[in-house]
């Protein structure tokens, strides 16, 4: 297929982007660079350095290399934090950025679209591990844009015809598997990337966000999925929705929990670090729990999580980290 990757230079859309070549797929990415990296950017993929806001280049990009069969969409900004500072930053960029995506791909009748969605949709869980019937009730600002994204989708699937698979991802860690993908995110705000600085060197110390949550060890638990699998999720969805002709909402996760101090633990022992840390409060708005359940993925797409144990998680991301 002819695939157009908005969003391809960064962290997650390298690691798909890479998938989707892998998979024999003709792959143009769309970024505009403000924190995906020309290093991340494949030879085998063209690339056109451009920005969602801009309409007229959506339409050329879209038209581009004979006319694309797919689009994935990962072009966002991500910093929850930071969403509930500047709401205006992310109300333009993910919300206002995907109507002209959609938009163009319908002036230039491209019929399929895989969303890069957010377990931050479903805000504090309410039962786990999180199922897709979990009521959504955003806790901040990010994960509203995301929801809405999701309504528009779902209008346009109505309307136009567009088939759209909404992957809801759980916290998405670790380097490609295969070793290609090197490029580091800039200024980092999650936890294995902050770990990962400091083992290095470019921190001197991290902060554990409160070790007084109602889990064994009193620090949160999350489920942490490798880039790698969630990328195979987005080649299996795409195939699914082209298939079948529907479209889906569906969580991409790991169904294991870890708690940042075993986090820790690992990251100390794989690395050889002393990783030095400091227990200070709780950070405003972090549930003490959050699993997935991805038995939808697995029924429907046949996806399963295959690189995410926590050994795997830490190994690929130091072999990036260590070298530089
Ligand atoms: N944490 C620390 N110290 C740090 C950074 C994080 O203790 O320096 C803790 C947090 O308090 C939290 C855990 O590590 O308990 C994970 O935090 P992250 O910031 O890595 O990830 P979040 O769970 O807050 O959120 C991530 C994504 C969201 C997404 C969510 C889905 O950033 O976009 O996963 O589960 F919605």
């Amino acid at each position: 297929m002819n695939i157009l990757i908005i969003g391809g230079a960064g962290y997650i859309g390298s690691h798909v982007t890479s998938e989707f070549l892998d998979n024999g797929n003709k792959c143009t990415v769309f970024d505009n660079l403000s924190s995906g990296l020309r290093e991340n950017l494949f030879p085998e993929a063209k690339f056109i350095h451009g920005d969602i806001h801009d309409y007229q280049a959506l339409l050329e990009a879209m038209k581009s290399n004979g006319g694309h069969d797919a689009i994935i969409h990962l072009a966002a900004f991500k910093a929850a934090g930071e969403s509930m500072l500047i709401p205006q930053k992310y109300s333009r960029n993910n919300i206002a950025g995907t109507i002209n995506i959609l938009n163009a791909a319908c002036e230039t009748g491209i019929k399929n679209i895989v969303f890069s969605s957010s377990a931050a949709v479903y805000g504090e869980p309410q039962y786990l591990p999180i199922d897709e019937k979990h009521p959504t009730q955003p806790e901040n600002f990010y994960g509203f844009t995301k929801l809405e994204i999701e309504r528009f989708l779902d209008w346009y699937d109505k309307l136009k015809n567009i088939r759209y698979a909404s992957l809801r991802y759980f916290n998405a860690a670790g380097y490609d598997v295969k070793g290609k993908i090197k490029g580091l995110e800039q200024n980092p705000a999650n936890l294995i990337p902050i770990i990962m600085e400091t083992a290095c060197g470019i921190r001197k110390e991290m902060q554990i966000f409160g070790d007084d949550y109602d889990t064994p060890d009193g620090t949160c638990i999350r489920d942490y999925i490798h880039v790698s699998d969630l990328s195979s999720g987005h080649a299996m969805a795409l195939d699914y929705i082209t298939k079948k002709d529907k479209s889906i909402i569906v969580n991409l996760g790991s169904e294991t929990g870890s708690s940042v101090k075993e986090v820790l633990d690992i990251a100390r022992k794989e690395t050889g670090k002393p990783i030095p840390c400091n227990i200070t409060s709780r950070r405003p708005g972090d549930p003490a729990k959050l699993t997935a359940s991805a038995s939808l993925a697995f029924e429907l797409l046949g996806w399963k999580a295959k690189h995410s144990d926590m050994e795997t998680l830490i190994k690929t991301s130091w072999n990036v980290y260590s070298k530089i």
